[in-house]
């Protein structure tokens, strides 16, 4: 690879230890992929946050990185935590998992990294502009930044990821690469999507279509989406179909720049259909754990959820899973209020999959189709998937 001055200096050493040893991994990282340099980053998101994923090893390389005199030099936000750092005890997590969970957010901290642990760093100040280079980590918020957003990155690891919030550099390869973001197959959406969980649906269904070729997906036929139904979307293409990128016909920015491919696949009501009963594991009668938030929950569904819930008390263990920065905002305005009193519990910078709650709980409703994929394959729960305000209700019965 061709380095500038300063990337051969932080390769030398002559900038720390822990400068080095990321820009080892990135030089790495760009000779397997056949970049032929690096390029600025603007922003950084980390995945790898929750105890639960990093265990000692990734705890001892986090902070060699710290004591290497490791330093972030753009806006680096992290994924969720394994548990909410002031709520934790309600939530039912083992004190010695909360110090160790603590210990990590710490060690971040001592880099530089502003500890705001979401899913959703676009909702929270982690907001990049068009065709902005970044190196993003989670899956659902990398599909969101490349489609909705049209900033460019790839999927990168954690390590690769804190790599670059060190060093401000990420190798030029994938989806950094103009001609690797065109699309390759064309779907044609008949299917009638009317809320936030039916875009859920439909990132499965496109998402199977293409794990295999892992194309990128030309999407015609929706009229219109809102930021909610694009994250769910973002989050279940991802899930189910490795995609990192989509264009959406007259929704996302960079559909105009391209003509839709000649391979064609269709998406009709039945498939759709189809998406939801596979969903549907269990009966509404066997729920016994409620979640929203995955991805984290918008103030706009906090609101909802909210209104569904004041005066009422819920009759099942509920979780609120959102960033904190968004509960802030609902603890202003009295949301967080009325969902307490209705005995439903946030978890702030944290969620139900990457929380260690595997064996508390049999079955759990969502509107959520990536939160039903990683209940069943992580913790083992059957799943409910239910429209926004039925999963509230489901939390009411
Ligand atoms: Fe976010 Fe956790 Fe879902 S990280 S996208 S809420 S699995």
């Amino acid at each position: 690879m061709k380095l500038t001055s300063e990337e051969r200096e932080m390769l030398a050493g002559s900038q720390g230890r822990a400068t080095q040893k990321a820009m080892q991994i990135l030089v790495a990282l760009g000779e397997i992929y056949g970049a032929e340099r690096m390029i600025p980053v603007t922003s950084v998101q980390i995945a790898g946050v929750s105890y639960d994923n990093l265990g000692e090893a990734g705890l001892q390389f986090l902070s060699e990185m710290a004591d290497g005199g490791g330093n972030t030099r753009v806006l680096t936000t992290l994924n969720p935590a394994g548990m909410d750092i002031e709520n934790w005890r309600n939530l039912g997590i083992d004190p010695d998992f909360a110090e160790k969970q603590q210990r990590v957010l710490e060690t971040y901290a001592r880099m530089g990294v502003t500890t705001t642990c979401t899913c959703t760093p676009y909702l929270t100040g982690n907001l990049p502009s068009y065709a902005e280079h970044l190196a993003w980590s989670e899956s659902s918020a990398v599909c969101y930044a490349n489609s909705v957003l049209g900033a460019r990155t790839n999927r990168e690891g954690g390590p690769s990821a804190l790599a670059s919030a060190l060093t401000g550099r990420t190798p030029e390869y994938g989806f950094h690469l103009p001609k690797k973001r065109k699309p390759a197959i064309t779907i044609q959406v008949s299917a009638r999507l009317e809320a936030s969980h039916d875009f859920g649906a439909l990132g499965k269904v496109i998402g199977e279509q293409i794990a295999a070729s892992k194309a990128v997906a030309y999407i015609q036929g929706i009229q219109s989406a809102t930021l909610e139904m694009l994250k769910s979307f973002c989050a279940s293409l991802a899930t189910y179909g490795g995609a990192a990128l989509f264009h959406m016909q007259g929704i996302t920015p960079e559909a105009a720049r391209f003509t839709p491919p000649e391979g064609r696949v269709s998406v009709t009501q039945a498939d759709l259909q189809a998406a939801h009963q596979s969903l549907n594991e269990a009966t509404t009668a066997e729920v016994d754990f409620v979640s929203l938030g995955c991805p984290h929950l918008s103030i706009q569904e906090i609101a909802r959820v909210s209104t569904l819930l004041e005066g009422r008390q819920v009759k099942k263990e509920f979780w609120i899973t959102t960033a904190r920065t968004t509960k802030q905002i609902a603890d202003r305005v009295g949301y967080t209020r009325i969902i307490e009193a209705a005995g439903a519990i946030f978890a702030a910078d944290t969620c139900c999959v990457v929380a260690p709650i595997q064996g508390r709980f049999t079955t759990m409703a969502t509107d959520s189709a990536k939160a039903c994929y990683y209940a069943s394959a992580k913790n083992k729960f059957r799943t409910v998937f239910q429209p926004f305000d039925e999963v509230v209700r489901l939390a009411l019965k």
